[in-house]
């Protein structure tokens, strides 16, 4: 039924409505003593219903569900990404064993790009086994769907199988809260009924400072968003 499959809709500077009970838990981005994340610990479930809706402006009291206070500070959510294709915004890297696709412009700042050596490294040296390993973890690590790696015999995109969820990112290295990292090819569509293109993971900003909404572009950093949660204070 239309109403099951699982979705986001941006709404025109408001929240997110999430429609079809899709799981929502916090997610904790566990750093190295190098402080790079290196995986992401799940920080506890939270109570939803089949559609709930999600803060987009950064400043509801209820984060990360919307109370309405975009209203009173006349939040401007115009969103300002494109609607091409990751194939068309991603450069080729080519490995011995490994290729990797990287659209920059989807990235969160999330860093776990930056694990043993770079995922560059790791794909320059995918022909052995922990290289290859490594790379195909930091892919799916990475939150933003920036990163894609594939089997360079097949051709085809390395991707667990993942139900659709909602991950409320928080970044105790940067001691800030992040974006909503999306799973599992949610459908996102715009205030203006357009759909983005399906990914398996996907970043939407809920801080309200990305310029390039309604996706993350790692301004939360710079905007020290802060959700409250004890993970990050
Ligand atoms: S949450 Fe990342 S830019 Fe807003």
């Amino acid at each position: 039924m239309e109403h099951d499959k699982p979705k986001v809709k941006v709404t025109k500077n408001g929240p997110y409505k999430v429609s079809g009970t899709v799981r929502l838990a916090k997610g904790i981005m566990a750093q190295d003593e190098a402080g790079t994340p290196f995986e992401w610990k799940e920080g506890g479930i939270l109570p939803i219903e089949e559609t709930y809706w999600l803060c987009r402006c950064g400043n509801s009291r209820h984060k990360p569900f919307c109370d309405n206070t975009h209203r009173s500070v006349s939040f401007d959510g115009t969103e300002t990404a494109g609607h091409q294709k990751f194939s068309e915004l991603a450069i080729t890297v080519e490995g011995p064993d490994l290729i990797l696709k990287d659209a920059g412009v989807f990235c969160a700042s999330a860093r776990y790009c930056n694990l043993a050596g770079g995922i560059r490294f790791l794909i320059a040296n995918s022909d052995n086994p922990e290289s290859r390993e490594l790379a195909i973890q930091v892919a799916h690590n990475c939150p933003s769907g920036r990163l894609i790696v594939s089997d360079k015999k097949t051709g085809e995109p390395i991707e667990p199988s993942i139900e659709p969820s909602i991950t409320v990112a928080e970044d105790p290295g940067r001691k800030v809260s992040g974006p909503l990292f999306l799973k599992g090819g949610i459908e996102v569509v715009s205030s203006d009924d357009d759909s983005y293109e399906a990914r398996y993971r996907v970043t939407l900003c809920r801080c309200g400072h990305s310029n390039n909404k309604p996706f993350c572009d790692g301004s939360h950093i710079r905007a020290a968003f802060n959700d409250g949660d004890e993970s990050i204070n």
